[in-house]
């Protein structure tokens, strides 16, 4: 059980440069547009989790993957820092990897653009069910085209994030975005925060997971 309430998101926009996170916005739609061409990046899956199990897990999504994990891939590793190491498209994405310098990370993990060229809906889905396990990251869009919402199964209702950046509970609600016109895109950054980040945090005792609602909560 947790003391959070469902649905709900911690706005992080306060914590971030938000103008910069923006004045990306033309550079990264040009780079994605480069290669809609070129269509091998790779599916997004949203995990086993879904909210409707007829829903596509493959939805029409893919990733571009800024940093690449040195082990066999497992979910659980997003936050194992050491272990992830930057790829090719780093450098093709430059200056977003100087912008994700500036955020509050003390490490950084994980790093992945999910686009997709039409804007179809992401199914909604939770990432894992290890309520005690918190990913600690940052999602992040340089523009507000893709509606992303957090549902709440019991009563249905929807929390859509507003801002340009979010950290939200992945475990004890579920997560999707619904369909907009044309390409849309959003990045996520995984990792461990830093010190002066994290104790603002709100972490509890169990159900880890809810840290990012129950700070949403504490205003
Ligand atoms: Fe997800």
């Amino acid at each position: 059980m947790t003391d959070a309430d469902y649905p709900s998101y911690k706005d992080t926009d306060s914590f971030i440069d938000v103008q910069r996170l923006k004045s990306l916005d033309g550079f990264i739609t040009q780079r994605l547009r480069e290669r809609l061409a070129a269509a091998n990046d790779r599916h997004f899956y949203t995990g086993p989790f879904l909210l409707d199990d007829d829903a596509p897990d493959r939805p029409g999504s893919r990733m571009i993957e800024l940093t690449r994990s040195r082990e066999p891939e497992d979910y659980y590793d997003l936050d194992r820092t050491e272990i992830w190491e930057p790829t090719a498209e780093a450098e093709h994405f430059a200056p977003l990897m100087d912008f994700i310098a500036t955020l509050p990370f003390a490490a950084t993990g994980r790093m992945l653009i999910l686009y997709d060229p039409s804007g179809g809906a992401v199914s909604a889905h939770k990432d894992h069910d290890s309520a005690e396990l918190c990913h600690e990251f940052l999602w992040m869009r340089t523009n507000l085209r893709k509606p992303f919402y957090m549902l709440d199964p019991p009563s249905g209702a929807r929390a859509y994030v507003g801002g340009h950046s979010a950290w939200f509970d992945t475990v004890n609600q579920f997560h999707g975005a619904d369909a907009s016109d044309g390409l849309s895109f959003s990045i996520r950054v995984d990792g461990v925060f830093d010190d002066a980040f994290r104790r603002r945090i709100p972490f509890p005792s169990e159900n880890r997971s809810s840290a990012p609602s129950l700070w949403a909560k504490a205003g």
